[in-house]
Parts: structure tokens; sequence; C-alpha cells
């Protein structure tokens, strides 16, 4: 039996890095999967893919930073497969490791509508659904640096620290209505994140890297997809409003 068998799954930026990985991975489990990124290139190879490998997927194209993105990014679910049983959160940016006294409005505005307001929103619009079928599963990829402070700049930090406390508070207040959100916690993974990385703050770089020697390895995209598959399906039954830290003991030091 497949972990995931006839589930309706949908994943934001799943054209690249952990995105990607855990689309493919949640339909090789079974999963109806739509593929949502801004990137409609990338995004449409990865359902070509999962086709190619017998797997079920569309595209279907959301800036999360959008409302109406995510409203039609929702809707289309529903009207193609006929509900929601997952959403993962995925879609992010780096800052340019920012510490508080160079952080731009337009950088803290652009980090936090792409890392945190998208979360709340697309948690906002799959509930009714989940709700009405007393039935349903959220997760959110939020970071090691949602857990620690030296892990990025003051933006990063602060919107994933966000995704930490909308993640519990989720879990929390729909616990007794067969709801469950929980968020992985990366450490360093291999992924093409550094491309969203701009204006790199040398001080902030330098103070970032500080940590970087005790970080045991990079990870794989795989090895958060095969988490995300955890939180995702029942075998994580007993799991709610809590952080999975994935970092290769990184954050234990
Ligand atoms: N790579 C790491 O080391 C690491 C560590 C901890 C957490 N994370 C988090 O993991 C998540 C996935 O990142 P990744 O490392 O796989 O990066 P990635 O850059 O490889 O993939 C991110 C995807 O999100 C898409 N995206 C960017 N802005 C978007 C928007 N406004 N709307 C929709 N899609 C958008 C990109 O097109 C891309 O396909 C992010 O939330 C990131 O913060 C990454």
């Amino acid at each position: 039996m497949m972990k995931l068998q006839d589930k309706v799954a949908v994943v934001t930026g799943a054209g690249s890095g952990m995105g990607r990985a855990i689309a493919t991975l949640y339909a090789q489990e079974g999963a109806k999967v739509i593929v949502s990124d801004i990137n409609a290139e990338t995004a449409q190879t990865v359902v070509d893919e999962i086709k190619a490998q017998g797997g079920e997927a569309i595209v279907v194209l959301a800036n999360v930073a959008k409302e109406e993105d995510i409203q039609n990014l929702i809707d289309t679910a529903v009207s193609t497969y006929g509900t929601v049983d997952v959403l993962v959160n995925n879609a992010g940016i780096m800052d340019g490791m920012e510490p508080a006294a160079d952080v731009s409005d337009d950088k803290w505005e652009r980090v936090f509508a792409i890392n945190t307001t998208s979360v709340m929103r697309a948690t906002r619009k799959v509930l009714p659904i989940f709700l009405e079928k007393q039935k349903g599963v959220i997760v959110n990829i939020a970071s090691a640096g949602g857990l620690n402070g030296g892990r990025a700049g003051a933006a990063y930090t602060a919107s994933k620290h966000a995704v930490v406390g909308f993640t519990k508070n989720t879990g929390y207040m729909y616990a007794e209505q067969g709801i469950r959100c929980n968020a992985i916690a990366p450490g360093a993974v291999a992924t093409n994140i550094s491309s969203s990385m701009a204006g790199l703050s040398q001080f902030g770089a330098g103070r970032q890297q500080l940590g970087m020697a005790t970080n045991p390895r990079i990870g794989t995209s795989e090895e958060i997809a095969k988490v995300a598959l955890f939180l995702g399906s029942d075998e994580s039954s007993f799991v709610n409003g809590t952080v999975i830290t994935a970092d290769a003991g990184w954050s234990s030091y």
C-alpha cells in the first residue's frame, strides 16, 4: 500500500529543490500532485517527469506572494481532483544575510510575503476544505533559521520563526478537528536557493559563516522529501503542531 494513495497534494515552489523532490516522492507514493511554482518551465518539467514515471500531476502557476494566485491554486486543485488532502507550503527565498541595521523595507516585505504571509494565506484557504471533512494535513518548510539566530539575515530568520509560530498555533487550534500542521526545519541543503540571494551583506555573511564550521554536512532534497512524506501521511498521525529538524545534527551543537 502506497503511503499517499489517492490523496490530493498541493506543493508550492515545486519546480526546484525540496519542492521538486517532495512532489516527485508524493507522486511515487500514489498522490495526485498539484505542482505549483512561479516558474512555468521548471514546474512543467517536474510534471512531465512524474507522468513519465506513471504518476498523476498538473501544473498550477502561482506567485505565493499574491492572494489571488493562492485562491486560484486551491480552487484549481479542487476543480481538477475534487479536494485537497495535503498542503505543502514550501516556496521560499533567502535574504542577503543583512543584519537589522541593513534591512530595507523592500527586502523585509518581500521575504515575509513569500516565506510567511503565503503560508498563512494558503492555510486559510484550505482550512474550510479540511474542516468540512474533518481531515487534512499541512506541512510547512521552515528552516534551522526558524529555530536559531545565526543561519541567515534578520528578515529570513524572523520570517521562518514566524512560520514556526504559525505552525504551532494552527496545529493547536484545529487539533480536535482531524487536522494536523507541522513544519520541517532543514539545515543546509543543496538546492538552487542561493539564486534568490541578492545584495549580500559582507558583515552578515561573515557572522553567518562562523556557524558553518559545526555543520556536519550538506543534505539533499530527497532527504527532506522523506521527512515531508512522513509528515504528510498517516505514519505521523500522532505528530501535530511541532517542528522536525532535519540537519544531520547541526543545531544540536
Ligand atoms: N536550501 C536550504 O539550505 C534550505 C534550508 C532551510 C530551509 N529552506 C527552505 O526550503 C524551501 C525550499 O527552498 P529550496 O532550498 O528548495 O530552494 P529552490 O530555490 O531550489 O526552490 C524554491 C522554489 O520556490 C520557487 N519560488 C520562489 N519564489 C516564489 C514565489 N513567489 N511563488 C512561488 N514559487 C516561488 C522557485 O521558483 C523555486 O522553484 C524554502 O522555503 C527555503 O526557505 C532551504
